[in-house]
């Protein structure tokens, strides 16, 4: 590969280099390119531009290939907790035995939220969507700690990133209780991470509750495969917000509205909806499949394909075996699963989907395993943004570290009217 690619354009020769990643993937730095030819480039939907230059995750579509800060996903997915994932994605590596007490131990001490916080809960509507109520208290969160917002202070910084991480499973579970009207129930710190969660979602305060430690184990594994996907939409969202040196709050606040789109995270609830339309419909999976195929009909297949994955999702494999394992044991017969299972085979036999390439991603599989665990469905995209949290803080730490670090303001190729003549209203 040469080290530069040349451009002419008009009178002007235009070296571009050639910017190799560690992992030798390669890109054409533009950077010179408006300033020497007058042009930028256009990359609707920016399938073709990279917008960083990172070292905390290396994805591969063609192989299917899926590493954070170096490890395989799968071995992270089998043989780590959740918190120890956040930390490595954060920090770069992964902790020793203190870094990881002293990290938990920090997260532990921060899991309450303010009283006053969980005032807000009474003036939401009981059927506001919990990622509506994530994104405003997550955001509401820089007015409860005004003292520490700075992101160009490291103490500031830290301690926001504990305040998230610990505060998110609670303000989650409130939403849960509050639309189901149930008391909240305050964190236990003795417990786990997903331990924790899964009893603020299903205690209530008049009955023992026991926490299934499949379901814990479930759990830890879907937020470990969620926790980091590279420049996706929230991600690079986190990004462009937190480039303006917007507070880390607001930064993920958004990142959550962006996660939100059924094209994004909410396509694992969008994947649930749409087996039970099918399980409604009598289970007719060929009927569905006709459906999607034809143009005409405007009916999509949720959690098929993905925009880099070309051959095959690594995440929807070991949360396919996941879900092949809690339902055994649980000796759960979910009509679901199995339709989910028919769609799969349909799907990756039809010559309409292998060639383009529509197979099962990460959200296929995970609805289903969030049900068999008793979690709702407008909950899934909420545990979808409660692994992708250090993600999106690996990331924004990461732009604001960056010696290159300017506000992200793209360009655009304008297709307005020309300059027009301004016409009074009396005369339009
Ligand atoms: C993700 O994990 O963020 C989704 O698969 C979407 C993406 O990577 O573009």
């Amino acid at each position: 590969m040469p080290e530069s690619a040349k451009l002419n354009c008009g009178d002007v020769e235009l070296d571009l280099p050639v910017i190799e990643g560690t992992e030798n993937e390669k890109a054409l730095d533009v950077s010179q390119l408006r300033r020497e030819t007058g042009l930028i480039t256009l990359d609707e939907g920016y399938v073709n531009t990279g917008s960083t230059r990172s070292a905390i995750t290396f994805l591969n579509g063609e192989q299917g290939i899926l590493r954070y800060r170096g490890y395989a996903i799968e071995d992270l997915a089998q043989n780590c907790d959740f918190v120890e994932v956040c930390y490595l994605l954060i920090y770069g590596d992964l902790p020793n035995g203190e870094q990881l007490a002293e990290f938990r131990s920090a997260i532990h001490s921060h899991t309450m939220l303010h009283e006053d916080m969980r005032m807000f809960y009474d003036g939401f509507p009981r059927d506001a969507h919990p990622m509506a109520i994530l994104s405003s208290v997550v955001s509401a969160m820089s007015t409860f700690y005004q003292d520490a917002l700075d992101p160009a202070n490291p103490e500031h910084v830290e301690i926001c990133i504990h305040r998230l991480i610990a505060k998110l499973p609670t303000i989650a579970a409130y939403s849960y209780k509050k639309s189901i009207g149930q008391p909240f129930i305050y964190p236990e710190n003795d417990l786990t991470y997903c331990e924790n969660f899964l009893r603020m979602m299903f205690a209530v305060p008049c009955e023992p509750y026991e926490i299934d430690p499949d379901f814990v184990t479930a759990l830890n594994m879907l937020l470990i495969v969620h926790a980091d996907h590279e420049q996706n939409c929230s991600t690079s969202t986190v990004r462009m917000v937190g480039s303006s040196n917007a507070n880390l709050f607001a930064s993920i606040a958004a990142g959550v509205c962006a996660l939100w789109g059924p094209l994004h995270g909410g396509a694992n609830e969008a994947v649930v909806n749409m087996l039970t339309q099918i399980m409604e419909d009598d289970g007719d999976v060929e009927k569905y499949v006709a459906m999607a195929k034809d143009k005409e009909h405007g009916f999509r297949l949720m959690g098929f394909g993905h925009r880099v994955y070309k051959n095959f999702d690594p995440r929807a494999r070991i949360i396919k075996a996941a879900c092949d394992r809690l339902l055994d044991k649980m000796n759960i017969d979910d009509p679901l699963f199995h339709i989910a299972q028919q769609l799969e085979e349909v799907a990756l036999r039809d010559e309409y989907f292998v060639s383009r390439k529509l197979y099962p991603n990460v959200d296929f599989y995970s609805g289903v395993i969030y049900r068999a665990i008793g979690i709702p469905v407008p909950m899934f995209t909420v545990l979808f943004a409660m692994g992708r949290l250090p993600g999106w803080i690996a990331h924004w730490k990461e732009m604001h570290a960056s010696k290159n670090k300017r506000i992200c303001r793209p360009r655009q190729v304008y297709t307005g009217e020309n300059i027009r003549e301004f016409v009074e209203l009396s005369d339009r």
